[in-house]
């Protein structure tokens, strides 16, 4: 029984992308590294036998009757530096907030003790939300990079973290970029080097990411020296691709080609590489997605400031490319996964009717683009886990135990007996604020 515990709940998770299982006063039992190993619900034959026995070891959770346990969040795409500016700027087009409030924020952070102020509150605020794997952007500054997978690594939470790549003087401020190319490449490689010596010393481990800004910011060579760290250290990999209107066009001016092509030319796409927003992939660049087991990261609330248009979530899943779901802190301006679930359902269900009442019903929208919460809450946790490669999302023995706990005494109506066991879920999703959630389990322990 040593490091064992199990843990006795009413708990909701993510069957597959439609469906939700809820087990009534379910045992989970979580093994010494953190991950579940065996889930036994109350008809099991042995379930009173097991649940004496972690009790008699003082091993026993028992959440209360107005508590529901709830897979951890994974955040796809969230930029830790930008914290400090959530809430600003949003009126902004893209490139003018990337250029007036992003990067002169972002070259602060060669300051360590600012950057440790920031990324300190990041890693606390989205853990706090339920959060409890993060993909990050860090900065272009390596040393304060490595402080923000330290950060992740202390107060628990499984991160992903980024040394901004950026080289191009064309597409990126005198103050704020790598030397040249070589530097970029020269600098990522210290840093997943410095990531990886680190990676064991968490519970939870922490990761190295690859990440190249965006092709507006990166010249052609130090793409293809970052698509050789990919095939040498096998890590993961990030960068933006199709947001806007205008990234979506600068890239075709500059390559002559789609972002996605040209990334893929350069060996920077692959089943761990993430793409941020990404709505205005064309035919061919869903195809090669697809070929390539490339994962979206989907930013519903950011895109709703700059993308111009909606992810079509559905159309691209059926295709077959996989979407997690994501904040993007500061396009989005909050840190909370709750927030995002709720507008990629909003979202989709606008780009299902259509906005604009001057067109017939039958011109306004997107026929079949409409996600449902439960969808949502599919892709803010398994989806998000399978991108990684790692089993996170479902409450189910052989995933790794990040959950939250979630009380529904304070801001949830609770008048009466729902009419089916997911009313409450969807309750939950839609209205429950971050007081409501009691504790936070990262790889078996709690850390909030
Ligand atoms: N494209 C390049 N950099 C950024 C960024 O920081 N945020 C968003 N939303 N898009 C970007
Ligand atoms: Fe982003």
């Amino acid at each position: 029984m040593q490091g064992k515990k199990a843990i006795q709940a009413n708990a909701y998770y993510s069957k597959n992308f439609d469906e939700i299982e809820y087990l009534d006063e379910g045992l989970f039992c979580i093994d010494s590294e953190g991950f579940i190993e065996k889930v036994l619900t109350k008809d099991d034959e042995n379930y009173e036998k097991v649940r004496r026995r972690y009790a008699s070891e003082g091993q026993l959770k028992v959440l209360e009757a107005d508590q529901i346990l709830l897979p951890g969040f994974v955040d796809l795409h969230i930029h830790a530096p930008q914290w400090a500016q959530s809430g600003t700027a949003l009126d902004r087009p893209l490139e003018i907030w990337l250029n007036e409030y992003t990067f002169p924020l972002e070259a602060k952070f060669e300051d360590q003790s600012f950057a440790a102020n920031v990324y300190g509150e990041v890693v606390h605020t989205t853990l706090r939300n339920g959060t409890t794997s993060a993909v990050y952007f860090a900065t272009v500054d390596r040393k304060s990079s490595l402080l923000l997978a330290e950060i992740c690594g202390e107060q628990g939470q499984r991160g992903f973290v980024g040394k901004v790549a950026m080289d191009d003087a064309s597409g990126c401020p005198e103050y704020y970029r790598d030397q040249d190319a070589q530097a970029s490449i020269d600098e990522t490689e210290a840093f997943i080097q410095s990531v990886l010596a680190i990676r064991n010393t968490y519970r939870q481990g922490v990761y190295p990411i690859i990440t190249p800004r965006f092709i507006p910011t990166c010249t052609d060579e130090s793409l293809k020296g970052l698509g050789a760290l990919a095939r040498k250290y096998d890590v993961h990999l990030q960068t933006h691709a199709s947001e806007s209107d205008w990234a979506h066009h600068y890239v075709k001016e500059k390559m002559g080609e789609n972002d996605v092509k040209a990334l893929n030319r350069f060996g920077l796409l692959g089943p761990r590489a993430i793409i941020a927003h990404a709505p205005f992939l064309e035919t061919e660049d869903q195809e090669i997605m697809v070929e390539t087991r490339t994962t979206i990261a989907h930013c519903p609330l950011s895109n709703a400031y700059f993308a111009n248009s909606v992810l079509p979530v559905k159309d691209f899943m059926a295709k077959g490319i996989t979407i997690g779901l994501a904040t993007d802190i500061s396009g989005g301006y909050t840190p909370s996964m709750y927030q995002a679930i709720r507008q990629a359902v909003i979202s989709s269900k606008m780009l299902q009717d259509g906005v604009e009442p001057s067109r017939s019903k039958d011109l306004r929208g997107r026929a079949h683009a409409a996600l449902t919460l439960n969808n949502a809450l599919f892709m803010a946790t398994v989806a998000g886990g399978q991108s990684l490669g790692l089993p996170l999302g479902k409450l189910e023995a052989g995933y790794i135990f990040d959950a939250q706990v979630v009380d529904t005494r304070e801001n949830i109506p609770r008048f009466y007996e729902e009419k089916h066991v997911e009313d409450l879920l969807h309750k939950v999703l839609l209205l429950s604020q971050t007081v409501n959630i009691k504790e936070v389990w990262v790889q078996g322990e709690q850390v909030i």
